[in-house]
């Protein structure tokens, strides 16, 4: 199972006071060498935390692929043009949301997705879509040309662990990757995954990868960044 940290939250700490510190290459350099997989951020339409400086810096730096989180907002799909990330994760944003909030909706929104998706593929950008385990989603995704899909993991992960609701998300994820795979994406998930609720999730043979971003840049507070990533490691290890 690879493991995309999402560093995110190092900004939020920087621009909680305005400073030049936290630097979120620093946490990439040590979120790779602790073994992840890929390094994840997310531009967002407000610039509330990554900015593009950050953004180019990180990816000068690393070694393992830089997966862009971005809508689909025409001045980001021209930088993520110009600065060729490995992978770009289109994600729906609403400017007033804490975190994003669900799934991209390709049955409503599939033609302007579309186009983005081939800018990006025209620049050798391979393109991600974030989509609730639904499986009209994925047939949609296919259709119009995603490389990989990222299945939603949010309402698994807000669900109250001692109701029916756990079971039943958890069975949408399971059935939304089969379906996935069956239709030959590479399946990725994430969305509010961390220590407790990433085991169900990485037990799902046909998800390759989870990318988490805040549980992990929480717990690093306590216990460094390298430890905080091989913590996470060891426990969806498969
Ligand atoms: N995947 C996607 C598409 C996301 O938008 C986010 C949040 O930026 C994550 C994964 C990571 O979510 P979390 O920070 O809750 O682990």
């Amino acid at each position: 199972m690879k493991l995309g940290i999402n560093i995110d939250h190092v900004v939020t700490l920087r621009e909680a006071r305005g400073t030049t510190y936290p630097e979120p290459a620093v946490a990439a350099i040590l979120a790779e060498s602790a073994g992840c997989s890929s390094i994840v951020a997310h531009l967002r339409e407000d610039r509330r935390h990554i900015r593009e400086e950050d953004i180019i810096f990180i990816k000068e730096v690393i070694k393992v692929p830089l997966n862009l989180e971005m809508s689909i907002n025409k001045d980001i799909v021209a930088f993520a043009s110009r600065i060729k990330p490995y992978q770009a994760t289109l994600v729906p944003e609403r400017r007033l949301e804490l975190t994003t909030e669900g799934g991209l909706n390709l049955l409503k929104d599939y033609k302007k997705i579309e186009k983005v998706i081939k800018v990006l593929k025209d620049e050798g950008v391979k393109v991600s879509l974030f989509i609730d385990p639904n499986k009209r989603q994925i047939e949609r995704a296919k259709k119009i040309g995603a490389n990989l899909i990222e299945i939603n993991t949010g309402r698994y992960s807000n669900a109250n662990p001692s109701s029916g609701c756990l079971k039943v998300e958890l069975a949408k994820v399971k059935e939304a990757a089969k379906f996935a795979k069956k239709q030959g994406f590479f399946v990725a998930a994430g969305h509010g995954l961390d220590y407790e609720n990433v085991k169900r999730i990485a037990k799902i043979k046909e998800i390759e990868e989870l990318n988490i971003g805040h549980a992990i840049i929480c717990h690093s507070i306590f216990m460094g960044i390298v430890s905080a990533v091989e913590e996470m490691l060891s426990l969806i290890k498969t």
